[in-house]
This record gives C-alpha cells, structure tokens and sequence, in this order.
C-alpha cells in the first residue's frame, strides 16, 4: 500500500519525506489556499522533494481551459499527476491528458461508477473521498471496497483506487483490509499511526533498565 500526504504544506512534506513513508503528496485548491503560495511555485517545490506522484489539481471547469491548466502542470515536473474533477468534461481531459502519456487522478468520486468512469477515461488514480460520504450519513469504506473489487474483475484497468478524506488511523487499517492502492492521508494522521500507550510504557521501561546496566554500545 503506497501511502501519500495531503497538503500542500512544504515544511510538512520535508519532515515526513525524512522518514522514507511518504511515497507521493495531493493537494487541491483548499490546500493551495492554506499555504498561501502560488501554485505553480508550491507543485515545483513538493516535486523536488517527494520524487513519488504529486497531484496538482487544475482549477477550470470546461474541458478547453482543464486541458491548457492540465498540460501546464504537467510541463512542470515529470512527477506532477493532474487532478481534474470527476464531472464528463474532467473525464474527457483525463482522457486527453492519459493519451498523451501524463499521469491523471480523478477526484471528488463518491460512487463506484463513477470510478468505472474514471478507470474507462485512463486515470492512473480515482479518489473516491471516505470522510465527505461518512459525514453525509453514507459509508465511505463501502464505496472502497465496492471500487477495489470491481477493479479486481477487469485486470486491464490500471487505475489505482487512492482512498482520499481520511480523517483519522482506523480509516488507514480498513483502506488497507479491503485492498486500497493509496491511501492519502492528513500529515496529523501519518503521525497519529505510529503512537501507542505500551509502545511508550515498554520503552520507558527498556531505557530505564538500560541504565541501570550502565553499558554503550557505541
Ligand atoms: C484528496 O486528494 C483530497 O485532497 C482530500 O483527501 C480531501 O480531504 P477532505 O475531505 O478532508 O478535505
């Protein structure tokens, strides 16, 4: 399972990159919003620093001005994968883009045919969005594991299911149970996944022990 960043914050990045966990970065126009910086600047700097797929999501709606925004992300690393919407002139885009060999990720998917849409259309990724369906009352882990097993019945289909809006470690778990590509998670959550209650008791107590011994290794 490849696990991605999402946000656009460099410092972030960098810091979770250190770590050799993070195997791509998204963002979306909130993100670019947050950080304050220009686009096209902040995709260039996340690109340099994560060599993995780094979505950058266009900002038009008509498939004329995506496609122009599309290719002009694209120009700017090889790593950048373009986010387009998933509405029929995204897909005709993604179409367009995947045909001249760049890397697409289909975003805002909230049911399994669009998925299918975006697997037909060439994307490299669809990101069906859990939080936003559980926050409505439906069940975003569903709408995964629904998409992972149609996917699973067409083996030609390339696209990789990458479970977006995950909002806390346990969306991780059940992404990885039923079967999700990526998952791309808030840096909070990265580092959530790594803390547990015994693992800091047993290591108090391994240090404490330690010292007693009165020993180095090096
Ligand atoms: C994914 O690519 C999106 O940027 C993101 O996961 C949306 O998450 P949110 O619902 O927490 O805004």
């Amino acid at each position: 399972m490849k696990f991605f960043v999402d946000t656009a914050d460099v410092q972030e990045i960098r810091d979770l990159a250190a770590t050799g966990l993070v195997d791509g970065v998204t963002t979306n126009p909130t993100l670019i919003a947050k950080s304050g910086r220009r686009i096209l600047d902040v995709i260039a700097e996340i690109c340099d620093i994560v060599p993995g797929p780094i979505s950058a999501e266009v900002a038009a709606t008509d498939y004329d001005t995506m496609l122009a925004e599309g290719r002009k992300l694209a120009a700017l690393r090889p790593n950048v994968a373009v986010k387009v919407p998933l509405t029929m002139a995204g897909l005709r885009t993604c179409k367009t883009l995947a045909d001249d060999g760049v890397k697409v990720n289909v975003t805002l998917c909230f049911s399994a045919n669009q998925a299918i849409l975006a697997a037909k259309a060439g994307a490299s990724f669809v990101s069906p969005f859990v939080g936003r369906l559980d926050d409505v009352g439906q069940d975003g882990m569903e709408l995964i594991g629904d998409i992972v097993s149609i996917f699973d019945n067409y083996p030609l289909f390339r696209t990789e299911v990458l479970a977006a809006s995950i909002r806390h470690p346990m969306h991780v778990t059940e992404a990885a149970r039923l079967g999700a590509h990526v998952v791309t998670m808030p840096p909070a959550v990265l580092r959530q996944m790594v803390q547990h209650p015994l693992t800091d008791k047993g290591l108090a107590t391994f240090m404490a022990d330690w010292q007693k011994t009165g020993q180095s290794i090096l």
